[in-house]
């Protein structure tokens, strides 16, 4: 597809991988909208990147989401590229922790790392559909098709994302051809969300090029950087692939 002369929304786009989408190909040439919710990191995107509109939103909260569509509506005069980014990680021992602590977190990461996506994904397909050339494109991760111990709901909420990315493609690809479905499958990359863990991490700027590399490919699963050996591996070596990253 086409990379330019959009009207862009990016999920959680005030720090990580979003930004660098911000930043470079998809903020070039298009009209972009950037969604967060910590005031201060949205202000210095705001100043980083001064000609992208800056809206605070919580991915979570229905209210949110409607206001976000809205404004892509009356500001940006309608939306035609939609980037579920906006995701959070954190380690959970279901063995070690506390119940409630651990349940009161899955609720919070499935709120807004799947049932976010799901909603804003219903709310923007009907403006979505009346542009020639559209695409929703859902973050997920290697993760998504061979977990870690670490991180049980992450993992989920992430192989939900790919299940419900691959569904909807079959849906546009019937009855909306116009809309394509896109999956970004990420290795680990070097952000905030992975800071002090982890090795041979992907940059943003890196995983941004070549998310939008397979973009213009016209990829419905876009396999960045090591998830590129992943894939294969986990088809001919499924349980070596899982040997790998069962302690990532
Ligand atoms: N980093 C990795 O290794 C890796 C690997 C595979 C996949 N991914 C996926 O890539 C995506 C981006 O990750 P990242 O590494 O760039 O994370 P990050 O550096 O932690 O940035 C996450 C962004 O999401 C925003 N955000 C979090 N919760 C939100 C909410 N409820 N509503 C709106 N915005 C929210 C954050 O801003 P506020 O806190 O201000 O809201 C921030 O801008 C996620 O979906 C993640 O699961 C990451």
């Amino acid at each position: 597809m086409r990379l330019t002369d959009h009207s862009v929304l990016i999920t959680g786009g005030s720090a990580g991988i979003a930004l660098a989408l911000a930043r470079e190909p998809l903020g070039r040439g298009n009209r972009d909208m950037v969604c967060g919710r910590d005031p201060e990191r949205l202000a210095a995107a705001r100043a980083a990147l001064p000609g992208l509109h800056f809206f605070p939103a919580d991915i979570s909260r229905d209210e949110d989401l409607r206001g976000l569509v809205a404004v892509a509506e009356a500001e940006m005069g309608g939306l035609s590229v939609l980037v579920n980014n906006a995701g959070v990680q954190r380690p959970h021992n279901f063995l070690a922790d506390d119940p409630e602590t651990v349940l009161l977190d899955a609720h919070r990461k499935i709120a807004t790392n799947l049932i976010g996506l799901i909603t804003l994904t219903a709310f923007a397909l009907p403006l979505l559909r009346r542009w020639p050339e559209a695409a929703v494109l859902n973050i997920s991760s290697g993760l998504a098709l061979v977990p870690k111990r670490s991180a049980p709901v992450y993992c989920a909420t992430k192989a939900a994302v790919h299940a419900f990315s691959t569904a909807l493609r079959y849906q546009t690809e019937r009855d909306a051809p116009n809309v394509s479905v896109l999956e970004a499958i990420l290795p680990i990359v070097d952000t905030e969300m992975t800071r002090g863990r982890g090795n041979r991490k992907t940059s943003p700027e890196r995983v941004a090029t070549e998310i939008a590399r397979g973009m213009a490919a016209g990829r419905g699963e876009i396999h960045v950087g090591l998830v590129k050996v992943l894939v294969p591996l986990n088809r001919a070596a499924p349980s070596l692939a899982a040997r790998i990253m069962r302690d990532g």
